[in-house]
């Protein structure tokens, strides 16, 4: 136990010699933490099983949730999953970057898939994951770095917060490049099905592969099938205090329940500054929705550590990486409600 051991590196140019000592520990069956563009991951070689049974155990993973096998040549995408010539075509036009693609599986052990016969794969965009993944030769099966149900890490401090002495490393790159975790859609069936929405839009992932359906789930709306997406049926992302979306007036609401004696944290998205107002207190996201979802994650852990009772996070267009973040926001505030 005790603190991780934390490694720096830069995340542009990340040096070698320390994401070799990240290697070592992966290869002495160690669990470590590194960062994608998205948020931090928490890894294992792909081959190794009691390093992985770790990571659901120490994340309190339910082990029918699948793990993202992440990669970093195509040799390494025929090692795990059966792709044809067009689909790796395709694949060409969005990786390194932030989607996975859910294909049916070739060598991978069941820990990773949950003995599903499909595996998610990605080749992520972040020069210090990916140089990680070249240099230990073999894909890295991780899910994100927080405990199951919090918000996604997308700094090395929130890893340290959620998981402690429970992790061997942090590779620490800084904070993560868009806040939200990668785009998953399903590649398997006659129409490509979106998963999760995220940072790669479904505008752009229609011009790369045709029509994209896109459920009721992947928007937050509805519990999906969990044959389809089984990690979709979690309660997730979710703070501790409640946390409520607000269509209307956010200044009305945040009075209203302030003369009732409660403190809102009132979420501020927007290029204005935010309204002064008596007894609120106001967490600034951003002005633009790239930069909203980049403090998105880290916004939703201030609620608890703010001296509020309730947040408020306003209701916006669910166009581009909007969809993403409002998918997040609702699996957040599943089961708060105003209480006026
Ligand atoms: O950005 C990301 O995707 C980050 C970084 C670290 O890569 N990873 C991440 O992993 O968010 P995780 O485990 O928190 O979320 C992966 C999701 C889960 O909901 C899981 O159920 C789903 O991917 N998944 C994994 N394998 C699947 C499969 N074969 N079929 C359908 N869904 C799958
Ligand atoms: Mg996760």
């Amino acid at each position: 136990m005790g603190a991780p051991r934390i490694v720096r590196v830069d995340p542009v140019r990340p040096e070698k010699d320390r994401l070799a000592v990240a290697v070592d520990v992966l290869r002495g069956g160690g669990i470590v933490a590194f960062p994608t563009e998205t948020v931090y991951g928490l890894g294992a070689p792909v081959t190794r099983v009691d390093a992985l049974i770790k990571i659901f155990r120490v994340k309190g993973r339910p082990p029918d949730n699948p793990l993202i096998v992440h990669i970093a040549t195509w040799d390494q995408l025929h090692e795990v999953a059966v792709v044809d010539s067009d689909t790796i075509e395709r694949l060409g036009e969005v990786w390194p970057g932030p989607v996975t693609v859910v294909l049916r599986r070739r060598r991978v052990p069941d820990v990773v898939t949950a003995g599903r016969d499909t595996v998610a794969v990605r080749m992520p965009g972040h020069p210090a994951a990916l140089a990680l993944i070249e240099l230990l030769g073999e894909p890295i099966a991780a899910p994100s770095a927080n405990k199951a149900g919090k918000p996604s890490p997308t700094a090395a401090q929130h890893v340290v917060e959620d998981l402690d002495g429970d992790v061997d490393l942090v590779v620490d790159g800084g904070e993560t490049f868009f806040g939200v975790e990668s785009t998953i859609v399903d590649l398997t069936g006659e129409t490509p099905t979106l998963l999760r929405p995220g940072p790669l839009t479904v505008e752009e992932l229609e011009r790369v592969f045709g029509p994209v359906k896109v459920p009721d789930f992947a928007r937050g709306l509805s519990e999906p099938d969990a044959a389809l997406a089984p990690g979709m049926k979690y309660r997730h992302y979710a703070p501790e205090k409640p946390l409520v979306i607000v269509a209307s007036d956010m200044a009305a609401m945040a009075s209203a329940l302030a003369e009732r004696g409660l403190t809102p944290c009132m979420y501020w998205v927007g290029p204005e500054e935010p309204p002064h107002l008596d007894k609120t207190r106001v967490i600034v996201l951003g002005g633009d929705p790239y930069e909203v979802a980049r403090n998105l994650y880290n916004g939703l852990r201030m609620l608890d550590k703010e001296d509020c009772d309730i947040g408020l996070f306003p209701a916006i267009e669910e166009k581009g990486i909007g969809l993403a973040i409002m998918n997040r926001v609702r699996k957040a505030s599943r089961g708060s409600s105003v209480p006026i």
